[in-house]
């Protein structure tokens, strides 16, 4: 088994050595990450995976995890049991409300992408103490941390690092940059003038994910969804209109690869990571090339483009390309899939699967 390291923190506490059983526990599950994180813990060895998910997870997924919990991850009633029955080791905390459905009620966004991220950090520092191991808090952050002023800026910026152009226009993108801030306040600076700290109490790790593409599930709620419903909508032979301007390019990666990565962080040596936050990239075709591709795997595919301002906006401020050096020199991130291995050796053939099955 490939199991997830983890390092001891400096004190024991009085609880630890109590019976509860060691858990990793994933939030947002049932979400697209979520599906695919499961299996590939599973696959690894696992056996010890609690999900926690605002919706009943499916039977399929289910039977993967030791345990499921349905509810809302600011529950505090709801973490204090989990916590009575599990030792958490492990958190990949994957619960958000992406960047399209936040600007519907940035509120509720903030509540959960900020109240849900804090409580966990929260839950994470105290496991820290009681068990006397480093908590590991791997977070999805994403693309939508930064913000372009405008067409010409982005078209020149070429790749861009992790310290760049971070003034985001989503709510979603806000909470996402401000949860990377705390979670490097928890590991470095938590309670710094506090007698009794723990230096580095959690262990936080960050990917910036790039839109993601997968076979198995759609998206929903995100403004880089256009990829993904194009080619799910030309395997179903549906017409499709695309919410953004042919030339708009952003950076995307298959789900395959972002679920590999952010398993190959959580893995990684510590000692090696420079940084709390990695960029992650892989292709970045423009919206007209890969409706081009789409049609060349699903000939007869109907493809318009009819813009949509806003969210048209909120992609054209998010980067063409990223640096993700940082990561491939750190930890060895490599993708697997390019634009046309993506089309050619993973999506086409399972997407055309999925539909002839169902
Ligand atoms: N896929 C996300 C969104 O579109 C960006 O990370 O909101």
């Amino acid at each position: 088994m490939t199991g997830i390291p983890l390092d001891p923190v400096l004190e024991q506490s009085s609880l630890s050595g109590q019976a509860r059983s060691s858990a990793i526990l994933i939030t947002g599950a049932g979400g697209e990450v979520g599906h695919g994180l499961i299996r590939a813990l599973w696959e690894s060895g696992h056996r010890d995976i609690v999900a926690l998910d605002i919706r009943r997870l499916d039977r399929e997924l289910r039977d993967l995890c030791l345990d499921t919990f349905v509810g809302d991850i600011c529950d505090s009633a709801l973490l204090g049991r989990m916590l009575a029955m599990y030792e958490i080791r492990v958190i990949f905390h994957l619960a958000a409300l992406l960047s399209t459905r936040g600007e519907f009620s940035p509120e509720a966004a903030h509540d959960v992408n900020v109240g849900g991220t804090m409580a966990l950090l929260k839950l994470a520092a105290e496991q820290s103490r009681s068990h006397g191991e480093r908590v590991k808090f791997v977070f999805p952050s994403s693309i939508a941390v930064y913000g372009l002023p405008d067409l010409a800026t982005k078209r020149s910026a070429g790749r861009i690092g992790e310290d760049q152009y971070l003034e985001p226009t989503t709510m979603y993108g806000c909470n996402k940059l401000y949860c990377e801030h705390l979670g490097r306040y928890y590991q470095r600076h938590y309670r710094q003038l506090a007698k009794d700290r723990i230096p580095d109490v959690i262990d936080f790790r960050c990917v910036r994910y790039p839109g993601l593409i997968s076979a198995d599930t759609v998206p929903s709620g995100g403004t880089s969804d256009f990829a993904p419903e194009m080619i799910h909508a030309a395997a179903q032979q549906q017409r499709y209109a695309c919410f953004v301007r042919p030339d708009t390019r952003i950076p995307f990666m298959t789900m395959p690869d972002a679920i590999e990565a952010t398993m190959q962080l959580a893995r990684a040596d510590k000692s090696r990571l420079r940084r709390t936050v990695y960029n992650l990239g892989a292709f970045q075709p423009s919206a007209g090339e890969f409706a081009a591709i789409v049609g060349e795997h699903f000939p007869g595919a109907e493809i318009e483009f009819a813009p949509d301002v806003e969210r048209q906006a909120i992609v054209d401020s998010w980067p063409e390309e990223v640096d993700d050096s940082a990561a491939r020199e750190d930890w060895g991130y490599a993708p697997r899939h390019d634009l046309a291995t993506a089309f050619g050796e993973y999506l086409v053939p399972r997407i055309r699967a999925r539909y002839a099955s169902s």
